[in-house]
């Protein structure tokens, strides 16, 4: 890395697509923004961040000088922060149009039948990865984060740890990770999955996409997952779902822009006295357009009174037309289209008018809002921000939007109608129904997925990918966790006793007191209680019981013994002798969203039941029939996943219960206040379960950090069970004896 004159840490974003394609027009270049998804999508944020970029700049190297190549990076550079790794026509053909195009790209859509499998292809696809990590190499400085996006750089994080291994990396995938059993199919698939587990973090847009990138990566490379976390190379990769957003403020108030209003009004002439359905993809045979366009033949045989009463508006911009399928799909769309206008036009109406070219964003917008419904129909698609622009764009929350199933954004969108893209009769049905739809149906269905987008849109999307690679390094891995035998528990004993003041966090189940099968059997002896009375009773203790049970529970078995209690999974707080104190102000807003689905979940899984706490609800399942539960908890993981995302709660599984809970509230962040209030020089804390590693995070090298158990844990030390961790405290106690 170069370290002379490093300036503060930068992100530095990597796509093989940067926002701007150059074309050279004669002797000039010209830039435009570029389209589909990625670059759309990013565009606003990274503006406005001023992100650098790395990227391809979308032509062939070789059909430019040496002093072209030269004035091109330095414009880019110095217009849109974009540093550059060339192509020339041949990478284009093997690494482009090759690997990323003929064999990831229909592979990930579920098109086996169009994938190839070519090891040149293959070998292009290395060798410019390992360009990207070479060109990002002259850019890089140290503590930078790197986020890459996309398919086409799927190698490049394991290349940058091999060189940086400190380097903090995030990885996105913004189209679908197909099911364990295609991408098996292909044959340097355990390479790809190397790649990108060189990642800090690695985001999908959906639930179903991160479950299948682990099943392959457990079923390919034998690792297993916990809680979303795969172990490997002694570090800790976090796997995450991130449904990508759009500008939303953007396109809700494009009727502002005076340029919009004026092709509005031209627009709404010419196409007056019909209503509108607009259609708007790439060209790309994972969109459904042929299929769409069959769809909508159907619906004009099959309602004569629309007859000159409706136009369909079909634009699609060229894209990738140099492999094959794709220039085969642009004459099967040309041909649909000329059939239909032919045998369904009449003298005064077009009932498609189809443009094969690109328009800006703000010409796109103006088609949004002059449309009644808009078909959004792939057949996969990862996300499919058209969608959203169209929905976001129908300020006044009129129009129809119809989506199929199989479109990532369907999962955030199920206000609009959802349809199956393969299934004609229901897409010719959904159209009928989107166009007669009440005004007042389409407000009330509009206005809640405005609220959805709106709230999570783009730049929180981003945030919040960069905020959890902020706070996650794989590096925190601990495989250092060593048992504290006599040795170490010595060392404790003797650096608790040279200590002026200490601090003492204990959760209290499973750490001071076994389980048993019902927790209100689980009260602590007087045996228990004296020890922790008299471990505070000496002058520089300071006792903290750190616990999930509610505030009742502690202050009936513990409010007497002079020590302090958090309750709640950290939620409340109480010093002895002072009242309980809320440790957050608590936002329960999220509740409202949250809780329909769960109990549409105990609806329909006798036995369950949904319970609701100050700042958490759960889903109960210990009483139900094991296999429906196990069916029934994976479709609640999938329907919460995607919500949750956007609403600053998680997602929390324990023993047959599975609680949503407010992220805000956790042990260690209500220990902490303990912690800042006293400089102490010994502080011991011991716990056993998932809420405890928040306890952990908090502590230096320094502290005394116990996990009681065998699981992995981010504490420095490990003791078996609750025996062993009460003899510690009772020795600690006689060494002031
Ligand atoms: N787009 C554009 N001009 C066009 C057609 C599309 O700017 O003529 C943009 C569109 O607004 C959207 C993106 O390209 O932001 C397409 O993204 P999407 O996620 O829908 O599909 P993808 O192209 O990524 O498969
Ligand atoms: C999708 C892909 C992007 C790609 C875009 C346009 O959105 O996920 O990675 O940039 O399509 O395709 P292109 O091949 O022109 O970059």
């Amino acid at each position: 890395m170069n370290e002379k004159n490093a300036p503060a840490s930068q992100i530095l974003f990597v796509a093989n697509r940067l926002p701007v394609t150059i074309h050279l027009d004669g002797e000039q270049f010209q830039f435009t923004p570029s389209i589909g998804g990625l670059a759309t999508g990013l565009k606003s944020y990274t503006e406005e961040q001023n992100a650098t970029w790395l990227g391809w700049p979308g032509l062939a190297s070789d059909d430019l000088t040496s002093s072209q190549i030269k004035q091109l990076d330095q414009e880019l550079l110095e217009k849109y922060r974009c540093h550059t790794v060339h192509l020339q026509s041949d990478e284009m053909e093997l690494f482009y149009h090759g690997f990323s195009n003929s064999t990831l790209w229909p592979l990930f859509h579920y098109f086996s039948n169009l994938t190839q499998y070519q090891s040149g292809h293959w070998e292009a696809y290395q060798a410019v990865n390992e360009r990207f990590l070479d060109k990002l190499a002259a850019i890089i400085q140290n503590g930078d984060t790197v986020w890459i996006h996309d398919y086409q750089l799927m190698l490049l994080p394991g290349l940058i740890r091999n060189r940086y291994p400190d380097c903090r990396i995030g990885f996105f995938l913004h189209i679908p990770f197909p099911s364990y059993e295609l991408f098996r199919l292909i044959p340097w698939r355990s390479e790809l999955l190397f790649g990108l587990l060189g990642s800090d973090l690695i985001g999908f847009h959906t639930y179903d996409y991160a479950r299948h990138f682990l099943s392959s990566v457990r079923r390919i490379l034998g690792l297993e997952h916990n809680l979303n976390f795969i172990n490997f190379d002694h570090r800790r990769i976090k796997i995450d779902v991130f449904p990508m957003g759009i500008d939303y403020q953007r396109f809700s108030t494009a009727i502002e822009n005076k340029e919009i209003r004026t092709e509005m009004v031209e627009m709404l002439r010419k196409t007056r006295g019909t209503q509108v359905i607009l259609s708007v993809d790439r060209l790309d045979y994972t969109k459904g357009i042929p299929e769409r366009l069959k769809a909508y033949a159907l619906f004009l045989e099959q309602n004569e009174n629309y007859k000159e009463k409706v136009t369909l508006i079909l634009i699609v911009a060229p894209s990738r037309t140099s492999v094959d399928t794709y220039d085969g799909l642009r004459r099967e769309i040309e041909e649909l289209v000329s059939n239909i206008n032919g045998s369904h036009g009449t003298m005064g109406w077009v009932p498609v008018w189809f443009f094969f070219r690109s328009f800006t964003i703000e010409n796109l917008m103006a088609f949004y809002q002059n449309s009644d419904a808009m078909l959004v129909t792939p057949l996969r698609d990862g996300m499919n921000l058209v969608a959203k622009e169209y929905i976001a764009s129908r300020f006044d929350k009129q129009g129809m939007l119809i989506i199929s199933e199989t479109a990532g954004a369907a999962s955030e969108l199920g206000e609009a109608i959802l349809v199956n893209p393969n299934d004609q009769q229901q897409i010719a049905s959904a159209i009928k129904r989107a166009l007669e739809m009440t005004r007042l149906e389409q407000m009330e269905r509009n206005g809640i997925m405005h609220q959805r987008l709106a709230r999570y849109d783009v730049r929180v999307w981003a945030r919040d990918f960069l905020d959890k690679l902020a706070r996650h390094s794989s590096h925190d891995l601990k495989t250092d966790t060593i048992s504290l035998d006599n040795v170490q528990q010595s060392r404790l004993i003797q650096s608790y006793d040279k200590a002026h003041k200490r601090l003492i966090l204990l959760d209290y189940d499973g750490t001071l007191k076994p389980f048993t099968d019902k927790p209100e059997d689980a009260w602590p002896e007087e045996e228990l209680q004296q020890l922790l009375q008299q471990l505070q009773a000496v002058e520089q203790n300071m006792i903290v019981l750190v616990s999930g049970r509610d505030r009742d529970f502690l202050e009936r078995w513990f409010g007497q013994l002079g020590i302090a209690l958090i309750g709640s999974h950290g939620l409340w707080i109480k010093n002895y002798g002072a009242d309980w104190q809320m440790s957050e102000s608590l936002d329960n807003s999220w509740k409202a969203d949250v809780r329909p689905v769960l109990e549409l979940y105990m609806d329909r899984t006798p036995g369950s039941l949904v319970e609701e706490k100050e700042h958490s609800l759960a889903w109960h399942y210990r009483r139900c029939e094991p296999e429906l539960a196990n069916i029934r908890l994976n479709e609640l993981r999938d329907a919460l996943i995607s919500l949750v995302a956007s609403l600053n709660v998680g997602i929390l599984e324990g023993n047959k219960v599975l609680e949503v809970k407010n992220t805000m509230i956790n042990k260690g962040r209500a220990a902490n206040q303990f912690l800042r209030a006293e400089p102490y020089d010994f502080v011991l804390a011991a716990g056993d379960d998932v809420t405890d590693e928040d306890l952990f995070a908090i502590l230096d090298d320094k502290a005394w950090s116990i996990k009681v158990g065998k699981q992995h844990s981010k504490a420095r030390f490990s003791m078996p069970d609750p025996i062993a961790v009460r003899l510690l405290l009772a020795e600690m106690l006689s060494s002031h004896r």
